[in-house]
């Protein structure tokens, strides 16, 4: 139809009457509110689409997260998981050893933003995406019509002050006069990219208590202390349980290995590269330390009572604890 031809023009006059802020030093991310979400200008249009056109399929995957909190690492996962019957974990030519992770799947807003959804359309199912909106964006995403459920969702949620300095990090790849004080501000505030943080959070918190088949909420912090324990976890979710043969195989450790901080940024495609050319933000930079609790090497005492009072008081009714 003439309408989903052009779907980001459609939106045009919504977008801009979007309320908008630009992060000191990163001028060229320019943020809007959308729905109560803080998200790229550019974004804004392509979420609307995305509500509008995306149609899920039941078989469909579709990994979320806010950025800087595994998101890379549950995708390669996931991926690693998906595809193991094809390219077991040690297999040579597999995908992880030739990509970045990310150019494994689509990227869901993304396509939207540069009308390419049709690409979305054509993928063979199962389809694995990935997303940084909130659920309450695309509740239609696990519900199918008739109240069935829609599409499995993983999602990956950090301890909010590590996903503070990570971001602060990332961004200053590219943005050198970010200030570590700004992050941690406008996260509080909840207008930092994806925010607030705590809506993202609770809205697939919420989800996953409701419908814990359609939602599996991740910790980032648990699949560092026992990675295994969550490719099974994942496999067991999306239907594909690993086998007494697999196993023994070791096919849960080839994944875990193939998937680690050490082994994908010694990689070739992880090393060279842009993942937001226009940013100018190296695929190197998606992988850093890899650990919890770097917060206390960079957060004033204030900073960190700060964020902890805000998620104590975000989350106390909710049953998650951080
Ligand atoms: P740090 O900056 O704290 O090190 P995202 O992928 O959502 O952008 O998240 C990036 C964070 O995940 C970074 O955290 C990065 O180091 C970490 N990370 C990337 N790949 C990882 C992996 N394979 N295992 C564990 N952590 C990983």
């Amino acid at each position: 139809s003439a309408v989903s031809e052009r779907p980001l023009e459609e939106h045009a006059d919504m977008v801009s009457s979007l309320p908008c802020h630009t992060i000191t030093g990163v001028s060229s991310l320019k943020l809007c509110c959308y729905q109560g979400f803080w998200i790229p200008e550019s974004w804004a249009a392509a979420t609307a689409a995305m509500q509008r056109h995306f149609e899920p399929r039941l078989d469909d995957v579709i990994v979320s997260s806010l950025p800087k909190c595994g998101t890379t690492w549950l995708v390669a996962l996931t991926f690693a998981t998906m595809v193991r019957r094809v390219y077991p974990p040690g297999a040579a030519d597999h995908p992880l050893r030739r990509l970045n992770p990310h150019q494994c799947l689509p990227f869901m807003e993304g396509l939207f933003a540069t009308r390419r959804q049709g690409k979305l359309e054509g993928l063979p199912s199962p389809r694995l995406m990935n997303t940084h909106m909130p659920l309450q964006m695309i509740p239609h995403a696990i519900a199918a019509p008739g109240g069935g459920r829609g599409c499995r969702v993983i999602y990956i949620c950090r301890e909010p002050k590590d996903m503070a300095v990570s971001t602060w990090h990332y961004f200053r790849r590219a943005f050198p006069e970010l200030a570590f004080s700004d992050v941690v501000d406008l996260l509080c505030d909840g207008t930092m990219l994806c925010g607030p943080f705590w809506d993202h959070i609770l809205g697939y918190w919420r989800a996953s208590a409701a419908s814990p088949g359609s939602v599996l909420f991740l910790r980032y912090e648990q699949l560092l202390l026992d990675p295994a324990d969550g490719v099974r976890r994942l496999a067991r979710f999306l239907g594909l349980p690993f086998s007494a043969d697999e196993e023994t195989d070791g096919i849960v450790r080839g994944i875990v290995e193939l998937c680690s901080l050490r082994t994908l940024s010694a990689m070739e495609p992880n090393r060279t590269g842009y993942v937001v050319p226009r940013l100018k933000l190296p695929r190197q930079a998606l992988f850093r330390k890899g650990m919890a609790g770097d917060w206390k090497n960079h957060m004033t005492p204030e900073m960190a009572c700060r964020m902890d009072s805000i998620v104590a008081d975000r989350f106390h009714t909710t049953g998650l604890t951080f």
